[in-house]
């Protein structure tokens, strides 16, 4: 799709450059790249690329659906949910595209796209379209946060985020011994130096804007949707306007999509076990690090067992 490749803006390379840039040495998590601080959001250099160019040039339609959420809440589950809960007329469940792609490959990453050059790809999806953004609520496109569109954003409790990101990291780097200690992290995580952190912002964001405008913003919590799918799924197809019919009810269609979402169901297609994402810089994610516990409470087994003095500071 080369033709589909615009060059990118000089002009944001030049502001990036003058933008704070990490104060730690090590780099936890940002690939090749350093963070540097934009509006009082640290980012990835090309994740700032992408944030600038869609700020500059995304434009929404009413009917369009974004999930948002900070990275390791719960995309990948919320990617699934959405596509299957809006495709669910045009797909069997026993022949659905999630058997055979992954939620990210149903679903597009903004920043991602714009910054590699490839936002059209997003104009070519057909209408609903659903596109994922991990940028905070005050950095989203006036097209986005102006128009009619519905916004569905996935939060989670913040001690099991960061426990969540370190596997991943570990994952994406090859192993513990290239990435710098749990402590280290913990101490990245807490002052906000994380890929879109800090994260208690990001939260606080959508959660006040979607007390202004509950019919534009959905404010879902992963261990909620964990306790009870069903019901979070039938408010979620409410919310994007296909909600249940009594016929699907009876039949069972919201269990049926609740349980092809699952976890344990994701985790065990093929594609998830063995494919690739393809990646935008030379980082070879795998689908099955998307894909780790699927449980809440994971960081009693990290965080209690530490000094102590850092696990206070989360309350
Ligand atoms: P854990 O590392 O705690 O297991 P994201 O999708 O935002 O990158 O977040 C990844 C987290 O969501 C991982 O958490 C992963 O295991 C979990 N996850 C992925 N798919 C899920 C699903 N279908 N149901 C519940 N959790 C899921």
């Amino acid at each position: 799709n080369n033709h589909l490749i615009e060059k990118r803006p000089e002009e944001h390379d030049a502001l990036i450059a003058t933008l704070p840039l990490e104060p730690f040495l090590e780099r936890p998590f940002s690939f090749d790249q350093p963070y540097r601080l934009y509006k009082g959001v640290w980012m990835s250099e090309i994740n700032l690329r992408g944030t600038l160019a869609m700020q500059q040039r995304f434009k929404s339609c009413p009917t369009d659906i974004f999930l948002a959420s900070f990275p390791k809440s719960g995309t990948t589950w919320s990617k699934a949910m959405i596509f299957a809960t809006l495709a669910r007329t045009n797909n069997s469940l026993n022949q659905h595209p999630l058997s055979t792609h992954n939620p990210h490959q149903c679903v597009p990453y903004m920043e991602v796209e714009f910054a590699t050059g490839k936002r059209q790809i997003l104009e070519v999806i057909p209408s609903p379209r659903v596109m994922n953004t991990h940028l905070p609520y005050s950095l989203l496109p006036d097209s986005i946060t102006e128009s009619s569109c519905r916004i569905v954003y996935v939060w989670r409790d913040p001690k099991d985020v960061i426990v969540s990101m370190w596997y991943f990291a570990q994952k994406i780097l090859g192993g513990a011994d290239k990435m710098v200690t749990f402590d280290q992290f913990y101490e990245h995580y807490y002052q906000g130096l994380n890929s879109y952190g800090p994260i208690w912002n990001h939260v606080l964001g959508y959660w006040e804007e979607s007390k202004r405008r509950p019919e534009k913003i959905l404010f879902l919590k992963y261990e909620h949707i964990l306790q009870e799918p069903v019901k979070y799924a039938k408010q979620l197809a409410h919310f994007m306007g296909c909600p249940y019919s009594e016929t699907e009810e009876n039949q069972g269609v919201v269990e049926q999509i609740v349980e092809l979402c699952s976890f344990k169901t994701l985790k065990d297609f093929d594609v998830n076990k063995y494919g690739n994402l393809p990646t935008s810089d030379n980082i070879n994610v795998t689908n099955a690090s998307f894909f780790r516990k699927g449980e809440a409470g994971d960081w009693k087994n990290h965080i209690d067992s530490r000094d102590g003095r850092k696990a206070r500071h989360y309350y």
